[in-house]
């Protein structure tokens, strides 16, 4: 769609998503996010390559929707095998201070995490609302969970003291594209992420968590005055 054509918000992701791609050169395996912001990084790549500006770019894709999106904006889609990726580049539910994140309300937060710790540069694309001073100040941290027993599961998390809900956006739970469930996780404020993590890890039944901490090399965040790049420190 032409820039002209969209609306506020999604102008300023398709910029953040712009300044991300000029990163990715001729010949770099690059992963592919998943959602609405990352959705125009697949697009831009994929105009560069029809544009003769690059060539041999290999994708791996973090969705189905978003390997189904690059195949047809001509990106080669491989499977992510134990080869480093030279970049990734994703968006993000949530962006502190320091680069950590919150993932996975699109649900790929798995496939999402597998990609982008093989990646030698995340790069993060976000509009100016990604931005919180906490994580957990605006969004719950999406938990996936095995199906099996899920209730179980439900109930050990909230032994931890976590809120929130089963994801069930109809009559059924949503199921993810590895065929698990998702828990989103109400976080008490302040979090102390990285032990929750640590916990997380180590609960029965829990698969994979939202949080993607020390990840991001750096974000470009699309504000009203322009795209600001944060690079994460140490
Ligand atoms: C997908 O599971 C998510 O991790 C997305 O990357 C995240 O939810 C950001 O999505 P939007 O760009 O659509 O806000």
């Amino acid at each position: 769609m032409p820039e002209a054509q969209l609306s506020g918000l999604e102008a300023l992701k398709r910029e953040a998503a712009v300044r991300a791609v000029a990163l990715v050169e001729s010949g770099m395996r690059v992963g592919l996010g998943t959602g609405s912001t990352a959705k125009y990084a697949i697009e831009e790549i994929g105009r560069r390559l029809a544009a003769g500006e690059l060539s041999g770019i290999v994708g791996v894709a973090t969705s189905e929707a978003s390997d189904v999106l690059a195949r047809q904006v001509g990106i080669p889609v491989e499977p992510l095998d134990p080869r480093p990726l030279d970049i990734a580049i994703d968006g993000a539910d949530e962006i502190d201070p320091d680069l950590n994140l919150i993932k996975g309300l699109g649900g790929a937060l798995l496939r999402e995490k597998l990609t982008e710790v093989q990646a030698r540069r995340f790069i993060v694309i976000a509009d100016h609302t990604k931005l919180v001073s906490g994580l957990g100040e605006k969004a719950p941290v999406p938990i996936e969970i095995a199906r099996f027993g899920f209730l179980s599961t439900i109930e050990r998390l909230r032994a931890l003291g976590l809120g929130g809900r089963l994801r069930q956006p109809g009559a059924q739970p949503y199921v993810s594209d590895n065929g698990n469930y998702i828990f989103d996780a109400a976080l008490p404020q302040p979090c102390d992420a990285l032990t929750l993590e640590r916990t997380l890890k180590g609960t029965l039944g829990v698969i994979e968590t939202g949080f993607f901490l020390g990840m991001a090399e750096r974000a470009f965040v699309a504000g009203l005055d322009g795209v600001r790049e944060v690079v994460r420190r140490g």
